[in-house]
């Protein structure tokens, strides 16, 4: 698995030393309300368990499964969710977590569905942000770290299912991108 990353962009201390700035950031922002956090599984599931225990306020947690990429490296544009129930979140000030911000299509699908259950606010934060334009005029609130346009993986993120599970987060070969089944 090591051996298909082309190189490591960030490894585990950097990624925990920006964590604790951000979640910093977050607790003094909501420091007297009650947060309700909505992750996107499955790539926020690092991000998630790790930035929240930096959170010391009460907080509710809840996710919501979306389907973008049917196992490619490029967005099909269309956001598929995998439950039918928008959370409860009317009146409560919502952060919605996600991996990465790249095209913008899940993000602004999420945010509209949310939108319909009446929170009192929205925020977004994400890990990772790649620089380039956005197909959905969407911006996150918190970014952990501004990308290159090149497809990253582990802690969390994927290609085909593949390289969660990796500590760090890093960038895969070319040639895997291009023959997965090789
Ligand atoms: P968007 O809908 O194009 O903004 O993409 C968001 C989703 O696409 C993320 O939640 C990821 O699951 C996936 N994604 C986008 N870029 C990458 C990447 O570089 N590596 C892994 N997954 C990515
Ligand atoms: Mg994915």
């Amino acid at each position: 698995m090591q051996g298909d990353i082309e190189r490591v962009l960030f490894d585990e201390p950097a990624i925990h030393k920006r964590l604790d700035e951000m979640a910093a950031q977050i607790a003094a922002d909501y420091a007297d309300r009650e947060l309700t956090v909505i992750a996107i599984l499955t790539g926020s599931l690092m991000f998630m368990s790790d930035l929240l225990r930096r959170i010391p306020l009460p907080l509710k947690l809840d996710s919501l499964s979306v389907v973008s990429y049917h196992g490619q490296a490029q967005t099909s544009g269309e956001v598929i969710f995998k439950q039918l129930a928008v959370p409860d979140v009317a009146g409560r000030d919502v952060l919605i977590l996600d991996d990465i911000l790249d095209s913008g299509h899940t993000l602004a699908a999420v945010r509209e569905k949310l939108e319909t259950a009446e929170p009192r606010s929205i925020r977004v934060c994400v890990l990772l942000s790649k620089k380039k334009r956005r197909v959905r005029d969407v911006n996150a609130d918190y970014i952990g770290f501004e990308i290159d346009d090149e497809f990253v993986v582990g802690y969390g993120l994927d290609f085909m299912e593949r390289y969660r599970n990796l500590p760090y987060l890093g960038v895969v070969k070319k040639e895997l991108l291009e023959q997965p089944n090789r």
